[in-house]
């Protein structure tokens, strides 16, 4: 029998940026008009956003964020190391990378055998050239190995128990991984030492009904009154589940394996009753509350309403490690770290959940 590791962080892209320009989406939302009377200047913001917000439009504060959460990186890089895997499952979001008009499933395996990351490829598109705290060149390509007899392992065990998972041999529509998996590997490779293990994307439609009309969620256009919705992505339960039937079959496989969960937790882009300006803090507190105590299982059940409510779409990727941790019958994890932050989009958390 072998070992699963299980492992969650964030994908934040701004942590590449510099620190004067990682507070750039708060500075236009300023510069634009479009936040309420109420919230239109720093001084009428929530005193810790405006503690952040500080005088130097939040570069110490983004410096210190960064500093915390890389940290917490490097636990998960050394419990990484320790194990050192056979193949990691990394479970994230595709923002209308992969998943486009022409094909949206609910979550979707990428078996390749090989992988081009592009780390700097959609921080330059979302946020201009304003370089990489790596100095590195925009165009940056780095080839990974994939592992298809552990994809295939992954998309068995799903059919065998009642899923009907998606798969791909190749990516559609750009041939390097989405952001969600290129900032998870750019990210636990931050000291850069390099990365040797091969992976297993995959993607999960988050975004759901949004996906396709706000093309990944970087706009917050309502849906069109009067229209049906689009249809929702995959509910927290299942994704839940999902984890729940992977991990005793790759528990019982020839293979060590870790499974990442990647994402922040609520997004302020994504929060529509705190106006886009800052994340769902309550929520996000409750949910670390739950993750930290070992209470797997408390997510099972939130409904996808009350996930998108608080902003917290991409928890849906953290759902499928809760349900994994959840089989395995896991104690609470060896390192749980919650890092807020009002100013930066999101609450990052990263965790490390060991074998026993
Ligand atoms: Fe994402």
């Amino acid at each position: 029998m072998a070992e699963i590791l299980g492992l969650g962080l964030s994908h934040f892209g701004g942590f590449m940026f510099p620190d004067e320009a990682m507070a750039a989406r708060v500075a236009a939302q300023l510069a634009d008009g479009s936040l309420p009377p109420a919230l239109d200047r720093p001084d009428k913001w929530p005193a810790p956003m405006r503690d952040e917000w500080g005088g130097d439009a939040g570069a110490a504060h983004a410096a210190r964020h960064r500093a915390a959460y890389f940290d917490g990186l490097d636990r998960g890089r050394a419990a990484l190391e320790d194990f050192d895997p056979d193949a990691v499952v990394i479970f994230g979001d595709d923002q209308y990378e992969c998943f486009r008009e022409d094909l949206v499933p609910p979550y979707c395996v990428f078996a390749g055998d090989r992988f081009a990351l592009r780390p700097f490829a959609r921080a330059r598109a979302v946020g201009g050239e304003s370089g990489n705290i790596w100095g590195e060149p925009a165009d940056t390509e780095i080839a990974i190995r994939g592992a298809p007899d552990v994809a295939r392992a992954v998309l068995n065990a799903l059919s065998e128990s009642g899923f009907d998972p998606a798969y791909s041999l190749r990516l559609p529509h750009q041939d390097f991984l989405g952001h969600a998996f290129a900032n998870t590997l750019t990210y636990l490779d931050h000291r850069r030492t390099g990365w040797r293990w091969p992976v297993v994307p995959f993607a999960i439609n988050a975004y759901g009904a949004a996906l396709i009309r706000a093309k990944g969620g970087l706009d917050a256009t309502p849906q069109t009154l009067g229209c049906e919705p689009d249809p929702p992505g995959p509910t927290p339960a299942r994704c839940f589940d999902m984890g729940a039937a992977i991990a005793p079959r790759l528990a019982e496989s020839r293979w060590r394996v870790a499974l990442v969960a990647t994402a922040s937790f609520s997004h302020a882009f994504l929060t529509a009753k705190n106006h886009y300006l800052y994340p769902d803090m309550k929520s996000d507190r409750a949910r670390h509350a739950e993750l930290a105590a070992g209470a797997y299982r408390a997510w099972r059940d939130i409904s996808l309403a009350a996930f998108e409510e608080a902003g917290e779409h991409e928890l849906l990727n953290w759902c499928p490690l809760l349900g994994a941790m959840d089989a395995l019958g896991r104690p609470p994890p060896a390192f749980c770290a919650l890092y807020e932050s009002w100013l930066m989009n999101s609450n990052k958390v990263v965790t490390v959940i060991p074998p026993v």
